[in-house]
């Protein structure tokens, strides 16, 4: 069976960047609390004529530079996403379009912050099957715009950015050697949008009741999220019969320092084994995984025959791990 190894990686973070200063002049928060609860330093926020396809056709570019495809050698375009430019189309048309990808499929993932996890375990599936030759993976998010700037408890922690993979099925022990996807959906309620959708329909009441914002209920996240990303590396690392010391690098979804300081205590992994840059991006959602990625990679981090895995945790809730041979 082909493999689906990842031969570009590609990102793009907006230029404007909003420092726990500058949230202390927005809401009653403190740079210290910020900081010491999060981890988190400063965050991009997207232009006003900045889209979430915009952000990832940059990312996908940068990654098709790379990785020296063009737009009509992709077969499949895949964008983990909850802030897409419109409810529908999906954003993956929107970039299949803008980047003249004219012989692709395009479809978004919601998975919310595991959406690149589920996205990129998509695509491995049509590779390793046959069905596609080369895919393009993106999370792009805007969280800014569902943000409710009000709310201390949610508006410090996200930011905005996009990152991409171009997947393509070689033979060969180099690509994704196994993915792994859960989903509960009974803990719907602790992060998700309630409008507007078919429960909550536009209305201005709701508006008023600020239903269009992110809700969290962030303790309870918090707990399931250390749990989940915990219990979803081991098994990737079981199932291929390894260990943490096998692992040069993993990428968790960088959702807040001490969530992934507590999941690198549990798997006992060494610091230099758990790339962070929460402290630079805030939470990007989908996003976050390929970004670090294609961040770890431009710095020179990752050889060939590196073992890779990819952590992530989100609403839904929904939670995955991708492990691989770089
Ligand atoms: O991709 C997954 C997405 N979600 C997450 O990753 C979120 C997971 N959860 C978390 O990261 C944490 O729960 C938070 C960072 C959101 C909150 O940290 P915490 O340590 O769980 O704080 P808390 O909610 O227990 O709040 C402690 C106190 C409260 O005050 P009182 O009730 O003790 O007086 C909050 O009102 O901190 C207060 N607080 C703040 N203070 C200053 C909450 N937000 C802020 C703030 N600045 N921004």
């Amino acid at each position: 069976m082909k493999k689906a190894r990842i031969i570009g990686t590609g990102s793009y973070l907006p230029e404007k960047v909003l420092t726990n200063f500058d949230l202390e002049k927005m809401v009653d928060t403190t740079n210290d609390w910020i900081s010491a609860r999060t981890g988190i330093e400063e965050r991009r926020i997207a232009a006003e004529s900045e889209m979430t396809s915009d952000l990832a056709v940059i990312a996908a570019q940068r990654a098709m530079d790379m990785a020296g495809v063009t737009a009509d050698e992709i077969d499949l375009v895949i964008v983990g996403t909850i802030t897409g430019d419109f409810p529908w189309p999906s954003t993956a048309c929107l970039v299949q379009d803008k980047l003249g990808a004219k012989n692709a499929a395009a479809w978004d993932v919601s998975a919310a912050c595991s959406g690149f996890v589920y996205a990129l375990t998509s695509a491995t599936q049509y590779l390793q099957a046959g069905s596609a030759k080369r895919a393009l993976v993106i999370g792009a998010e805007i969280l800014s715009r569902i943000i409710d700037w009000e709310d201390r408890n949610t508006c410090i922690l996200f930011g905005d950015g996009a990152g991409a993979v171009i997947l393509e099925a070689q033979d060969g022990d180099n690509g994704i050697l196994s993915t792994h996807l859960h989903s509960d959906g009974s803990y719907w309620e602790l992060l998700y949008q309630p409008g507007f959708g078919a429960k909550h329909p536009a209305t201005v009441s709701g508006i008023e009741e600020r239903l269009p914002f992110l809700h969290m209920a962030g303790n309870e996240v918090y707990k399931m999220a250390v749990r989940s990303l915990y219990d979803v590396a081991v098994e990737a690392l079981e199932a291929n019969n390894m260990t943490t010391d096998d692992v040069k690098l993993l990428f968790p979804h960088q959702a807040n320092r001490r969530i992934l300081d507590a999941v690198k205590k549990r798997l006992k992994l060494r610091d230099d084994q758990m790339y962070i840059n929460v402290d630079m991006c805030g939470n990007t959602s989908g996003a976050s995984i390929p970004i670090a990625l294609d961040e770890a990679n431009r710095k020179g981090l990752l050889n060939e025959g590196d073992i890779l895995v990819f952590d992530a945790f989100g609403g839904g809730f929904t939670w995955g791990a991708c492990l691989l041979r770089w």
